[in-house]
């Protein structure tokens, strides 16, 4: 493709785009298709020669779209808010299109300068002190499982320059909450820690990790001769957006000098609003943080922020040092292939730097407002009717709720939340997330979707009544 069939192709590329966002409303928000359905429909091998553009932008519409659940519709009540902002779709168009790389501040100084100071700017927006730096991955999974590295290799005065793991002589203990998201426990297994060594801290009523449980868990494995090292906290938990207290939590990590990781991957986005702040007090005496940006704050998959207090260690852990990545200002700038896994990097910070810019901070703020005032809403009318419920304080935007018609109990009552979850998200007029709790099934209502407002919320209600009655 020349540059200038580029410039008529992406003209019509984003006319796609944007005539796709301004009619998502029209599309069933499930897909409706069946597995298999795509292969089936696609050739079996690549074509000899190319096609024309308009060929494979028909098969976009033909064969792709009514495969895709459309997250950015208004009836979008599933997983979480993510990936919505079309000032960061630029961005990250912009980063691709310029094709370049950051292996190290030479290979694309501004890559590495935009990333640390949009990161700072976020902080600051944030709330955090200046004692935090950050550095963008491409996901919470890869954040936390470099915070359990760095932990692994702070307590173990740093095994990986000798026998690694495999020379310790006491196993070392990471403590989560029985509600941490299932990417923590695969950070711990992938850090090497093993399924054995991984404490599961009982949580209180509200789903919130017990901070008295953590001190007796650590005092038993200090009792049995094991060796405490990291606790994840989770700032707004996957089911329930609970929120583990992470000041009694983070005293209890520093009286045993052990590395506090905050998963902040949802909630981390309401720290912009300064109301929502005493949701992590505390977090200060946590080593690291995550914040999903491409989650509810809106920028375009994958922008995940990984904020540490002590990036020398990060370094220590991570840094490569290959000759051919040398360069003579390597004592004057930040080299972000050492603050992370991968060597190559994207120019993720293009789609933060876009949306902070076009939006402004205010209109974020006012966004995430609307969304929290939304589910507000709907908890009280779920609270005020007959045969619903409530399963959890509605601390942010997610609901978790049930109906239970009288007389129902257990499995009769889980095969009815599943039915009728299952009929509303197979109408594609909505779509929310059945999961369990407790054992037992429920819907989380995760509201926040761009452009869901009041109204949008209004009709869900109303559909949730109706679909519970069929
Ligand atoms: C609390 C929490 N942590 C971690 C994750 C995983 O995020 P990622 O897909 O960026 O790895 C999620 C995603 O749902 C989450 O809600």
């Amino acid at each position: 493709m020349t540059p200038e069939q580029f410039r008529q192709y992406g003209h019509q590329l984003i006319d796609l785009i944007a005539d796709y966002r301004q009619t998502v409303a029209e599309r069933p928000v499930m897909a409706q298709v069946q597995p298999g359905y795509l292969k089936a429909a696609l050739p079996d091998a690549a074509p000899l020669q190319g096609e024309p553009f308009e060929a494979i932008v028909q098969d976009v519409e033909r064969l792709l779209m009514p495969g895709l659940s459309h997250w950015q519709h208004p009836d979008f009540y599933g997983y979480f808010p993510s990936n919505g902002t079309l000032s960061s779709v630029l961005g990250d168009f912009l980063s691709t299109g310029l094709g370049v790389l950051g292996l190290s501040w030479q290979s694309s100084p501004a890559l590495s300068e935009l990333e640390e100071t949009t990161l700072d700017w976020l902080r600051q927006l944030l709330g955090l002190s200046s004692q935090w730096s950050g550095v963008i991955q491409d996901t919470a999974s890869t954040s936390t499982l470099v915070a359990l590295i760095c932990a692994r290799e702070r307590s173990t005065d740093y095994a990986l320059v000798r026998g690694g793991l495999q020379a310790q002589a006491k196993p070392l203990i990471v403590y989560v909450s029985a509600h941490a998201h299932s990417s923590v426990d695969k950070a711990a297994l992938l850090a090497g820690f093993g399924r054995d060594n991984i404490r599961l801290i009982a949580t209180d009523e509200h789903f919130a990790m017990r901070p008295e449980a953590l001190r007796e868990a650590i005092a038993q494995d200090l009792a049995a001769g094991n060796q405490p090292c990291a606790v994840v906290a989770t700032t707004g938990t996957t089911a329930t957006t609970a929120l583990d207290p992470l000041r009694p939590i983070g005293e209890i990590a520093q009286a045993h000098q052990l590395w506090l990781h905050v998963d902040s991957a949802m909630a981390g986005s309401a720290m912009i609003l300064p109301e929502c702040r005493w949701m992590w007090d505390g977090i200060e005496l946590a080593d690291s943080v995550v914040v999903n940006a491409h989650k509810w704050l809106g920028v375009a998959f994958d922008c995940s922020i990984y904020y540490v207090r002590d990036p020398q260690h990060l370094i220590r852990v991570m840094s490569t040092n290959p000759s051919y990545l040398q360069s003579a200002v390597d004592g004057e700038v930040k080299n972000l292939r050492d603050w992370g896994i991968p060597l190559g990097r994207r120019f993720r910070a293009l789609k933060l730097w876009f949306m902070l810019r076009c939006e402004g901070v205010e209109a974020l703020q006012q966004r995430l407002r609307r969304d929290l005032d939304n589910a507000r809403w709907l908890a009280e009318q779920v609270e005020a009717a007959e045969g619903w419920e409530l399963l959890a304080p509605v601390q942010l935007q997610t609901l978790c709720i049930r109906h239970r018609p009288q007389g129902l109990q257990e499995d009769a009552l889980d095969a009815h939340t599943r039915g009728w979850a299952e009929r509303l998200n197979a109408s594609g007029d909505a779509y929310v997330t059945p999961a369990t709790l407790q054992g037992r099934w429920m819907v989380r209502v995760s509201v926040g979707a761009l452009p869901t407002e009041r109204g949008d919320v209004e009709r869900l209600w109303a559909r949730l009544q109706a679909i519970v009655a069929r």
